[in-house]
């Protein structure tokens, strides 16, 4: 009977003991939760020191039409200027390792450069991005002759492309500044069938990332290849060239231009070759030898339409990179081969030979005139979806 007593006795002492040491962890476990909350809360206060916003301002006339500037700020301070006059990104702002904020884009302080025709800095291009052999394609088995602005070829739109068109602009900042631009192109601009209602949303995250999402439908089938035009310089100083770039492309093959820049149709292997981009690599290693330099389709090896990281642009001394994600299967990378000091930048300096670089993401370059590559046929009922994301950060 006593021996049953005492073995109840330990056991009850047990149990206590028991939730006395819970008790115990638990108060431990809320300390650490609340140092935890503070130290992430007093981290979150210093890097959000100011809340994102959009403005609008007046950035001039063209064709006796106002056109705007608008200032995307994201919640460190960082910003993204963009007129609505051909969806141009006319600055970026972002600071260097040591903190000194600087622009990494090529771009003017005023509409009146921008109506000289400089070759489509910062601008959204379309209808269809990049060349089109002869400026001829044909969509069952009708023949469609678009304008010829590059030697023999289409290239970039056109005469008139959407870079030199004035969009309808909506502004939207729930959570982060975002510039939603419409444009309906009608049918037969610059030779192109089917009116095509576009929108292109630009956003400047609080993570430093430029998303440009498009979509766009048509009342005929006509072709379609969407994209954007900024010219990188990551040094924030355009008396740099972009050779001392480091460059990663997520690509084992390329596709081969002809002496017009219009792709052969075959897919290369980029394998010792310079189109070789796999591992990082400075941009200028091999840039000689490339007949005129890079102006390049790489073919993604990502398999899906998801937004995957498919490049990697860096520059050493200023420590900035910048992450290039997309839905499109291939990239088009200039090295700014056609530049020669006509045009002069926001800061008054000469944009001279390769002090800009484009990494254009995009559907393959002729596509509507070569059987092998992706199709960029669109349909009425159909819905034409691409997006593309620029990270920046500090490396
Ligand atoms: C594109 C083309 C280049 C050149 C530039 C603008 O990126 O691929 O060949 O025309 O635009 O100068």
């Amino acid at each position: 009977m006593f021996s049953i007593n005492q073995n109840m006795n330990n056991s009850i002492k047990k149990v206590l003991n028991f939730y006395k040491s819970i008790n115990c962890m638990k108060y431990l476990f809320y300390s650490l939760f609340s140092i935890i909350v503070l130290v992430c809360g007093c981290k979150g206060t210093k890097d959000t020191n100011q809340s994102s916003s959009i403005t609008k301002s007046v950035y001039g006339k063209v064709n006796d039409q106002e056109v705007y500037l608008f200032t995307l700020t994201n919640n460190k301070g960082n910003q993204v200027k963009i007129t609505n006059y051909g969806g141009i990104v006319t600055s970026w702002t972002f600071p260097n390792k040591t903190g000194k904020k600087e622009n990494i884009v090529i771009g003017f302080d005023s509409i009146t450069q921008y109506l000289q025709q400089p070759p489509y800095f910062g601008a959204l291009i379309g209808r269809y991005g990049n060349r089109i052999a002869n400026g001829k394609f044909k969509i069952d088995s009708i023949e469609y002759i678009l304008a010829t602005n590059n030697g023999k070829n289409h290239l970039h739109g056109g005469n008139i492309g959407y870079d030199k068109v004035i969009w309808d602009a909506k502004v939207v900042n729930d959570t982060t500044p975002t510039l939603v631009l419409n444009y309906l192109s009608k049918d037969g601009e610059e030779g192109y069938p089917g009116n095509l209602s576009i929108q292109v949303t630009y956003t400047l995250t609080n993570d430093d990332e430029l998303e440009i999402e498009y979509n766009a439908t048509t009342d005929k089938p006509t072709i379609v290849n969407l994209t954007q035009h900024n010219y990188y310089n990551l040094t924030g100083d355009v008396s740099n060239t972009i050779l001392n770039h480091s460059l990663m492309i997520d690509a084992d093959n390329y596709t081969p231009v002809d002496s017009t820049l219009i792709p052969t149709g075959e897919i290369k292997s980029v394998l010792n070759t310079p189109f070789d981009f796999k591992q990082i690599q400075k941009i200028g290693s091999r840039i000689d030898a490339v007949t005129g330099g890079y102006d390049h389709n790489w073919v993604l090896n990502k398999k899906d339409t998801s937004l995957t990281m498919v490049a990697t642009l860096w520059d050493e001394v200023s420590g900035r990179k910048m992450e290039v994600f997309t839905t499109e299967p291939g990239l088009q990378f200039y090295s700014g081969n056609f530049m020669d000091g006509k045009f002069i930048n926001y800061d008054g300096k000469p944009l001279k030979y390769r002090t800009g670089l484009c990494l254009e993401t995009q559907h393959f370059p002729n596509a509507p005139n070569q059987a092998n590559f992706a199709s960029t046929l669109l349909k009425p009922g159909e819905k034409y979806h691409s997006k593309t994301k620029y990270k920046l950060s500090i490396q």
